[in-house]
Order: C-alpha cells, then structure tokens, then sequence
C-alpha cells in the first residue's frame, strides 16, 4: 500500500490586509519561486506597487522570502534606488562618490538644499522636490553627476542643476525625465554608448 503523501506546506501568498497592491508583490514572489536571491527584484516590485518601503513592507517581503528582517532592512538601505520614506513627486539624486565629489558634487548639494531650504535625504514640505545623495554611480568620467527624475545628467555645476530642477519642477523638462535637454545631449551619448549605471 503506497504511503500517503505528506502536503508540503507552500508559504502564505495573500496579505491579511486586502490592500491590493499585496497582489503584485504576491505575484512577483510567486513568480520568482520565493527564492531568496530574488530579493532585490522584491523590492522593486514593492517599491514601485507601494512608492516606497515602508517598515511593515520591508518585513512582510523578509517573511515571505523567509531572509531576517535585518538583512532585508540592509539591503534596502544600501541601493540608493530604495527609499524607506515617501519620496517627493521630482527627485534628483546627487552622486557623492569620490569622481562627483572632487568635480564639485558637494557644491551641488549645496546650492539645491539652500534654493528648497531642505538638507540632503529630505523632502520639501509640499512634497514637491526630494534631494538624495548616492554612492559612485558608475559614470565617473560624466562627473558631477545627478539623477533627476530618473534622467542621467552629466558634468553639472551648481547653476547648472538648480536651472534642471526649476524646469523639472515647473512642469518644462517633464516628470520622469522626458522634456528637452539640449546641454548635455554629446554627453548623454558618451554615457550611453560606453557607461552604465
Ligand atoms: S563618483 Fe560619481 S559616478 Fe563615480
């Protein structure tokens, strides 16, 4: 007489909150087979579903994933294209990394935290503008560089930046990076051809 099988226990794939956007983090974890390497493609999931990562999410994801919490908390905070707050509606992403900074990166910051009274990680109070420092952004030969509203900028100075994010704010360049950029347009090809993020 064969055995009976025991029913192998498959990990909980709906969240108890009903709130839908569990839904696609719960394909994406199903697609990926609840493997623990596809972290990071969690994330991503969670973050574009949900804006950002919020602790609750964070630790929903490590349940699932069965990883400690620590970990998933550590790699969320180490990718720069996380973020564990909500974030404003444009965003510029300045690169600190040592190239950035020597080419004046610093000097940038700078100038956009004292024209949106706001320090680096912050985001105004209208929830219009977030500034965010990166790591090495692996372009170093475009330094200064900055993400703005998903858009690669390349050897910007401080005036220069603050005219990219007035235009972006005001609705000129576009959010999510579509608009005109005819400044650095060469440069913009040397990054595409020969660098990636
Ligand atoms: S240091 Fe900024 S891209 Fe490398």
């Amino acid at each position: 007489m064969l055995a009976t099988k025991e029913k192998k226990s498959t990990p909980a794939i709906e969240h108890p909150s009903g709130d839908a956007r569990f839904k696609l983090v719960d394909r994406a974890l199903k697609r990926l087979h609840f493997q623990q390497d596809a972290l990071i493609e969690v994330l991503h999931v969670a973050q574009e579903s949900f804006g950002y990562l919020d602790e609750g999410l964070l630790i929903y994801v490590a349940r699932q994933l069965k990883l400690p919490p620590s970990w998933v908390f550590g790699v969320a905070t180490f990718y720069h294209f996380f973020s564990l707050e909500p974030k404003g509606e444009h965003q510029c992403i300045v690169c600190m990394g040592t190239a950035c900074y020597v080419k004046g990166a610093g000097d940038i910051v700078a100038c956009l935290e004292k024209e949106y009274n706001l320090k680096a990680g912050e985001t105004t109070a209208d929830g219009k503008f977030s500034l965010t420092e990166a790591r090495c952004l692996g372009s170093c030969g475009l330094a200064p560089i900055l993400i703005l509203d998903n858009q690669t900028l390349g050897k910007e100075t401080p005036a220069s930046a603050a005219a990219r994010v007035r235009e972006a704010l005001q609705g000129q360049a576009g959010k999510n990076g579509r608009g005109a950029r005819p400044k650095v347009a060469a440069d913009e090809e040397e990054f595409a051809e020969g660098e990636t993020l």
